[in-house]
């Protein structure tokens, strides 16, 4: 597992209007991640659409649309050893009233459609999201904390 696993992070509507970008961003820099990019958006449909294509078919897929269009989010690239999959534990369950507490859907909100935060789903899936939503935009920076992170 490599040290420069990134995952795409994005506070989604209600994590922004809801003042939580400060807290979700909290939880990957205390986890010891690295910020590679990060910025405010107003997604488009179409981007939007690219980045859910996976779910066109499922029934709440206009909600989940909709749900997104209704105001900017924070996009983000971490990036670290296993960052996809424990960035995933960070978020919580999809429902947030399975999530555990301590995560952030399960400290932050209640149910799945305002679930105020994505992360990517696999490796394969970080690599295409970030290349969508910042192209080649990532920051490349050596943490002053690097060798008390990892030995
Ligand atoms: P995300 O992609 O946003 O990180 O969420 P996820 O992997 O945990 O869940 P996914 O299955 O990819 O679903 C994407 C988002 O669609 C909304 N959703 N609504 N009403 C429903 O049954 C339902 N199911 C999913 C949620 O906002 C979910 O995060
Ligand atoms: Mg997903």
């Amino acid at each position: 597992m490599s040290n420069n696993e990134r995952t795409y992070i994005m506070v989604k509507p209600d994590g922004v209007q809801r003042g939580l970008v400060g807290a979700i961003i909290a939880r990957f820099e205390q986890k010891g991640y690295y910020l590679r990019a990060l910025k405010l958006i107003t997604p488009t449909r179409e981007l939007l659409e690219e980045h859910y294509k996976d779910l066109n078919d499922r029934p709440f897929f206009q909600a989940l649309i909709t749900y997104m269009l209704s105001g900017p989010v924070v996009g983000m690239v971490w990036e670290g050893k296993g960052v996809v999959a424990t960035g995933r534990l960070l978020l919580g369950a999809t429902n947030p009233l399975q999530s555990n507490p301590g995560t952030i859907r399960g400290d932050f909100c209640i149910i799945t459609g305002r679930n105020i935060c994505h992360g990517s789903d696999s490796v394969v899936n970080a690599e295409k999201e970030i290349s969508l939503w910042f192209g080649k935009e990532l920051a490349e920076w050596t943490h002053h904390s690097h060798n008390w992170i990892y030995e």
